[in-house]
């Protein structure tokens, strides 16, 4: 592992290297090696974020030392039309204060052009892989960033050719993870017809975020919350995922899609059993994994009357893009009835949350950028304060802006006796000075060279996550059902309120956070 490098590494990075130092050294303490394979190299997700992942963790030093980088993919090209692709979404800081480590990072890339259904290509795949394996341990770490409909042969190509002979061989897969149950099994059956389940590694990068992890910091590493954090106490719970802008040419994969599939059945339903599950024996991997499948397995199916669902149309008041709506976009089919905005009412059926909604609510062209979980607890019983009393809310902002706050009722201060709306705060920039916050891919790549499956998701969640929202999602299909139509720019559907209302949440409008000033 390389230390001494001229870009000072944050503490945070420092304390993470000390753990991938002790998980990576093997039992004889020699160092090993390892070779990061990105199939589909010359692709969107491989140019804007697989590679300035790595790259980010080169620069903090979090790289093993003896890891090669190799690109294959379809397209006729080299590692310096890698480089000259992937070089503009590489923070500009870096490429103009440290060039020479920037150049240290692609001189340890290759490239290699083939066919996904080319069994020699693989073999030639492998040839240079295994060129590159020059320690005792050689690992190897595929990450397929390719589209769902090549993943099968690409890992049964994988297998034939391309394992590690001198080490492990894993594989990180990214979502669609199928479309319904029975696409999801068949993807899975043939995985596990290759891999061990400790080999595959399922992304869902929500569960990098720094706010998510927090989750289990928050619940169990506090007395204060563990009593109260059921039904008794707790009227709802909101998980919100808002973007402010549309699928932006995107349209032809989302509209296949749309947004339950895209953000509600994977990162929200994710998250909700972060904050549901029971506290786990240990923070392994499998302990906590077996907790969040718990959560699920308690769960009834998605109800269509206990969802709403939204599609933008343009807003001629706002400028740009703002004036197009879904429909607009050439990649969407004419007439498309895809929902780029839902709100659902989840239960769960144990004895600790019996009764309370979980809404999961996920929408593009809204009017804000915000991802956040908002607990909402019950009323004061008894208000002695002429019915001043507001619900208190304990609200986990995992993005933009990480903070934690907690909406509480004071009095105003001075001689008056009244109450008002007020927030104990901790917002992450203004208490922790200068943070560098890893991106959340940083935190998932590290993990899998750790063997740390944490925050992966493991087959049985992914077979209950499908269970759950499949019959809602054929339902909506099969019957045609038209969403709502909401206004580029604003807050989604009206009849998302009403449904959260009809279902006990309070919604009071008198008050707003304010971001603290630095
Ligand atoms: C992806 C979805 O999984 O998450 C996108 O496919 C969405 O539609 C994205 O925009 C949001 O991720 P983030 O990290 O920007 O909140």
């Amino acid at each position: 592992m390389e230390t001494n490098c001229d870009i000072p590494a944050s503490p945070q990075c420092i304390a993470l290297l000390r753990e991938t130092l002790e998980l990576l050294e093997t039992k004889d303490h020699s160092e090993p090696g390892f070779t990061f394979i990105i199939l589909g190299a010359s692709g969107d997700l491989a140019k804007k974020k697989i590679y300035p992942t790595l790259w980010a963790l080169y620069r903090d030093n979090l790289l093993p030392k003896h890891t090669s980088i190799v690109g294959f993919a379809r397209s006729n090209l080299t590692a310096a039309d890698i480089r000259s692709r992937v070089t503009p979404y590489l923070p500009r800081n870096d490429i103009n204060n440290h060039p020479e480590k920037v150049d240290a990072f692609f001189s340890l890339n290759q490239y290699v052009s083939g066919a996904y259904d080319g069994l020699e290509d693989f073999a030639k795949l492998n040839s240079v892989i295994s060129s590159l394996e020059t320690m005792p341990s050689a690992n190897r770490l595929y990450y397929l960033a390719l589209p769902p409909t090549v993943f099968a042969t690409v890992t049964s190509n994988i297998k034939e050719q391309c394992m590690a002979l001198r080490g492990w061989t894993r594989i990180i897969i990214e979502k669609p993870f199928g479309r319904d149950s029975e696409s999801s099994a068949l993807l899975s059956a043939h995985l596990s017809s290759l891999f061990k389940e400790e080999q595959i590694y399922r992304i869902d990068h929500y569960l990098g975020k720094e706010m998510v992890q927090n989750l289990m910091a928050l619940r169990f590493g506090n007395r204060i919350f563990g009593p109260i954090w059921n039904r008794e106490n707790i009227a709802s719970v909101m998980i919100s995922f808002k973007e402010p802008f549309g699928t932006q040419g995107r349209g032809g994969y989302f509209d296949s899609f749309g947004i339950i599939r895209d953000v509600m059945q994977n990162h929200l339903l994710q998250i909700l059993c972060l904050v549901a599950m029971e506290k786990p024996v240990t923070t392994s991997g499998e302990d906590i994994r077996d907790e969040k499948v718990k959560v699920l397995r308690c769960m009834e199916e998605v109800k269509l009357d206990n969802i709403v669902l939204g599609q933008y149309t343009g807003n001629p008041e706002l400028e740009g893009e703002a004036k197009e709506g879904y429909l607009d976009d050439p990649t969407v089919p004419k007439g498309s009835l895809t929902a780029t905005y839902a709100l659902a009412a989840c239960f769960i059926k144990n004895e600790r949350w019996d009764g309370v909604p979980f809404f999961l609510r996920c929408g593009k062209a809204l009017n804000e950028r915000k991802a956040e979980v908002r607990i909402q607890f019950r009323d004061v019983a008894g208000d002695i304060f002429n019915e001043q009393c507001k619900r208190n809310e304990l609200v986990i902002r995992v993005q933009p802006g990480e903070a934690v706050y907690v909406k509480l009722m004071n009095k105003t201060p001075g001689m008056a006796f009244n109450l008002e709306e007020t927030e104990l705060d901790l917002t992450y920039n203004s208490r922790y000075k200068d943070l560098h916050m890893p991106d959340a891919y940083e935190r998932l790549i590290l993990d899998v060279f750790c063997g740390s499956q944490i925050n992966f998701v493991r087959s049985d969640e992914l077979v209950e996550a499908w269970r759950i929202f499949t019959p809602l999602l054929h339902k909506i299909e099969k019957e045609k059902v038209k969403p709502s139509l909401y206004k580029y720019g604003s807050r989604g559907p009206a009849e998302a309120d009403e449904l959260t209302q009809r279902l006990g949440f309070k919604f009071y409008g008198t008050y707003k956070w304010v971001k603290p000033q630095l």
